[in-house]
């Protein structure tokens, strides 16, 4: 058996990661290791095989626990943990850098001592900042960082300090750079599950300025079989962008949210501007499509249609987060933007 240490895996990411290595290989144990924060869910685990699934509730930034739960010779580190939501960044920054930098530092370390033998670091189209929005200019890995959200900004700083254990101490690391994903189990504080079930209820879309930025969507699955064969055929010491070549402005993805609910757009309403919004990102995935051979298989038309579907179909699970602390964080976050 391969043993994988799995951190963040009860969230939107890694637990599709942890669902999918389990279901498409025979010969994987995972270690699934999270603080359960405000994003992490043990629902997102449900049904999962105990003897090849073991949960750990921690902290990535807690030394000791790291290291009593890592194990000596353990295959591989996947870094999913993260505080992960660009607003709640920009409300306050600490637990960013605490968990993003710190908590990858103290994995990198652990990783070291325990003899770990690859270290795959997930990170984010974002640290390489915004491209103009009228040009055909993609993000490649040759990219320069330039971060413009303290989230971005974090995990730049993560990039920095998985680069610096490579180099200094010659542990075999691999950085993954995705753009937006979309699917199942997302926290509804991210632009798609957000107006998913704000349509479902019909209250107000608050779309940002003017809607136009751009992003890059992809299918949470197909991002995860991605990491899983980059770490099986990637090179030590490289970067690799992931992308489906899929932008689309947000007005265009909200419109196509309600056509498919068959709610009308009177529920959209534009709202005071993110501060620093990014206009626009695009991945050129050149590299990990020819290198590794990897490509993306659910097209965007279908992918919205099973995320739909998969919201309407778990309600419970939805609204159990809606009626928490995400309450309050809606009204801080949307109050004055929506005249709540
Ligand atoms: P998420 O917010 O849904 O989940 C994050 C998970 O990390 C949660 O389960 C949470 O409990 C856990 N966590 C947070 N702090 C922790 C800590 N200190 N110790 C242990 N666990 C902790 O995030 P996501 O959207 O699933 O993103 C996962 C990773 O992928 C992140 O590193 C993010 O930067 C990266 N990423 C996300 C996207 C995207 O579109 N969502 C795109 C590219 C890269
Ligand atoms: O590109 C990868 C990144 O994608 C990941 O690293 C981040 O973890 C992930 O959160 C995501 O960042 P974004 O800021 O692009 O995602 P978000 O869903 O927050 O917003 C997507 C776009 O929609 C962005 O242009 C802001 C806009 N938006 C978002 C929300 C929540 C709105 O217009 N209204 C909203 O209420």
């Amino acid at each position: 058996m391969r043993i994988i240490f799995v951190t963040g895996g009860a969230g939107f990411i890694g637990s599709a990661f942890v669902r999918l290595i389990l279901e498409e290989t025979s010969d994987v144990k995972v270690i699934n290791f999270d603080a359960l924060t405000y994003a992490g869910n043990l629902e997102n685990l449900k049904g999962l095989d105990p003897s090849r699934h073991e949960f750990v509730h921690g902290d990535i930034a807690d030394r000791k626990a790291v290291f009593e739960a890592l194990p000596e010779n353990a295959d591989a580190i996947f870094n999913f943990a993260a505080e992960s939501h660009v607003d709640r960044s920009i409300e306050s920054a600490d637990e960013f850098l605490r968990t993003n930098v710190l908590g990858t530092q103290v994995l990198l370390d652990a990783a070291r001592y325990k003899k770990v033998k690859r270290f795959i670091q997930i990170s984010t189209d974002e640290v390489m900042g915004s491209l103009p929005e009228d040009d055909k200019s993609f993000f490649t890995e040759q990219s320069p960082l330039r971060p413009n959200s303290p989230y971005a900004a974090s995990k730049a700083s993560a990039e920095l300090i998985v680069r610096a254990a490579r180099k200094t101490f010659g542990l075999d690391t691999i950085i993954t750079r995705c753009g937006n994903n979309y699917g199942p189990r997302q926290f509804p504080e991210k632009l798609i599950p957000l107006m998913i079930a704000n349509a479902m209820n019909d209250e107000p879309l608050p779309v940002y300025g003017d809607g136009k930025n751009v992003r890059d969507w992809i299918y949470v699955e197909d991002h995860c079989r991605a990491i899983w064969e980059i770490y099986e055929k990637g090179r030590s010491g490289e970067i690799y962008n992931i992308g489906a070549r899929n932008e689309r402005q947000n007005i265009e993805v909200v419109k196509s949210i309600l056509d498919i609910l068959g709610k009308p757009y009177s529920l959209i309403r534009f709202v005071q501007d993110r501060p620093g919004h990014d206009r626009r990102y695009a991945i050129d995935p050149t590299k990990v499509e020819t290198e590794i051979g990897w490509k993306p298989k659910v097209k965007w038309e279908e992918g919205l249609r099973r995320t739909i579907q998969w919201y309407q179909e778990n309600q419970d699970w939805v609204e159990r987060i809606r009626n928490g602390s995400y309450r309050e964080y809606y009204r801080r976050l949307y109050g004055s933007r929506l005249g709540l």
